[in-house]
């Protein structure tokens, strides 16, 4: 097979220290200690490098790799290699300490420096908050006093740092949470991750719309019908309803993800694959977004709640029975929006986004469909018309690609029968994708920010996502429409999408 290297493919990494805030927490020990350590695995990790987990809860070193051992046995992409593994556990620490306390800034600066001189460490490091957003301040604020934040300066020692979600639940708080990292870290050195700009399927829209030529000539309003995105989860709420309830489906799913697959769809073609270059593309995008702002939230929106029902024969609480949940909560678990990018490619387009949990199945996917044919030769017959075109990208979790194309039913008869072109990436490539955050932890370790969102993108997808927070507390609904666990969402968004003579995909 004739495999080319990416232009990213050179980046060189130099060795660093890596720092989690909430080291013991879920995200640590599910996804990014894992991701660091199938780094490792693919030998991707530079030579000399350090993890230190950071938390509240009191903690040897021992303990700690103890802790991540099982969440790497439990949740890593590739099987703990025993021999491997006691090599990597050398390079994890442990300190406790609450993101409060100014001590614990002089204590990690302290055991920071003392690993980094132990293990031939140049200082560069990367402090990633994995923490809640109320305590963004404070770290920053430590990470300053304390000396381990220091600007950006030629060929010294880098900090860099990684911003998880939630940037926000509104416009307002998102910028505050800029302004808050923004005191401290140069725009340069932060990293906001959606961790979907990490999938790899996510990855290759870009490719197959800028490294074939088949697609771009007809990538725009005078051949693409519509778009419809969606990410479909199985999942009710779990265990995250003191979270969830906060949020709720347009919050957690729509401002970040399903806007980042909407900009990479959308998207002129970048003319470079410098960070800013293909970040302001993706801006341009926001920038063109049609507001959804009085009538129109009813019109172009549909919010839903789970019912009770039943998933895989189990049977599924409604969502204001579930744990930690309140019996009157109006929080959406499902969304469907009917978005407009406002540009010249665009125009008259409408991309239907839809996302929501308890769903039939986990699902995520881009499809492209593209307008009908003329109703003469093969789709002659009123009654009975050819279905579309459809490019579908999968993004999981089958990772691929198909085109519906129309074709000849072999025989005498005469009949068309539509056809899927696939393409999976198993098939082909054999091995399972990297997970998102081992390409996006291995970005910041390179200093490329591409796949991270820029500040002024993040606010303007809150901005556009505020608006429509807006109309629905002016609706002052008590309840919402319900979907059955276990269903496709409400009727609702069946009508929404109905009333324009389209359907929704069935996935
Ligand atoms: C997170 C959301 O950002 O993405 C979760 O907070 C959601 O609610 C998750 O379940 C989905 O991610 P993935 O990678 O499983 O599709």
């Amino acid at each position: 097979m004739d495999i080319k290297p990416l232009p990213e493919a050179i980046t060189p990494v130099e060795a660093c220290t890596l720092v989690i805030f909430g080291g013991s927490g879920d995200l640590a020990r599910r996804r990014l200690i894992p991701a660091v350590y199938n780094l490792l695995l693919d030998g991707l990790l530079p030579d000399k490098y350090a993890v230190i987990g950071l938390g509240r809860k009191p903690m040897t070193d021992t303990e700690f790799r103890n802790l991540v051992r099982e969440g790497v046995i439990a949740h890593s992409r590739q099987a703990l290699v025993e021999d491997t593994w006691q090599a990597f556990e050398r390079h994890l620490f442990y300190i406790q300490g609450e993101n409060e306390d100014a001590q614990t800034y002089r204590a990690l600066r302290a055991k920071a420096e003392q690993i980094e001189q132990t293990m031939q460490l140049p200082g560069n490091r990367i402090f990633y908050l994995s923490i809640p957003p109320s305590s963004f301040a404070s770290v920053c604020e430590g990470l300053a006093q304390s000396g381990l934040a220091t600007p950006p300066a030629g060929s010294a020692p880098y900090s860099r740092i990684i911003v998880e979600k939630p940037v926000g639940r509104d416009l307002a708080s998102a910028q505050q949470i800029n302004e808050v990292t923004g005191k401290v870290f140069d725009e340069s050195q932060i990293f906001r991750i959606d961790h979907y700009l990490g999938k790899e399927t996510v990855q290759n829209l870009m490719v197959v719309r800028f490294a074939n030529s088949i697609f771009e000539p007809i990538w725009n309003h005078k051949y693409i019908d519509h778009v419809q995105i969606t990410v479909s989860e199985a999942e009710g709420v779990g265990t995250r309803a003191s979270y969830y309830e906060e949020a709720g489906a347009l919050r957690d799913m729509i401002q970040n993800h399903l806007l980042q697959l909407l900009c990479l769809v959308a998207m002129e073609p970048p003319y470079s694959l410098d960070p800013n270059v293909v970040r302001n593309a993706k801006m341009e995008v926001l920038r063109c977004l049609r507001p959804i702002v009085g009538k129109d939230v009813e019109q172009y929106t549909v919010r839903a709640q789970y019912a009770q029902g039943t998933a895989h024969g189990q049977p599924v609480p409604g969502y204001r029975r579930e744990k930690g949940v309140s019996p009157d909560s109006i929080t959406e678990t499902y969304v469907a929006v009917k978005a407009f990018v406002e540009n010249w490619r665009w125009s008259g387009v409408p991309f239907y986004l839809r996302t929501g949990k308890a769903l039939p199945k986990r699902a995520s996917e881009v499809a492209v469909q593209f307008k009908d044919i003329p109703q003469i030769l093969f789709n002659a017959n009123p009654a009975n018309p050819q279905p579309a075109n459809v490019l579908t990208l999968r993004i999981q979790p089958d990772e691929g690609l198909s085109l519906r194309i129309i074709s000849r039913v072999p025989g005498t008869r005469a009949q068309t029968h539509p056809v899927e072109m696939d393409f999976q990436y198993s098939d082909v490539f054999g091995c399972p994708s990297p997970e998102a955050y081992e390409r996006l932890l291995l970005d910041v370790m390179a200093g490329d920010a591409s796949r991270f969102m820029r500040r002024d993108a993040v606010e303007a997808s809150w901005d556009w996502v505020t608006k429509i927070l807006d109309g629905w507390a002016q609706q002052k609904l008590r309840w919402l429409p319900e979907y059955s666990a276990g269903t496709w969402g409400p009727v609702e968004a069946e009508r929404m999408i109905q009333n324009d003579g389209r359907t929704w995909r069935i996935l």
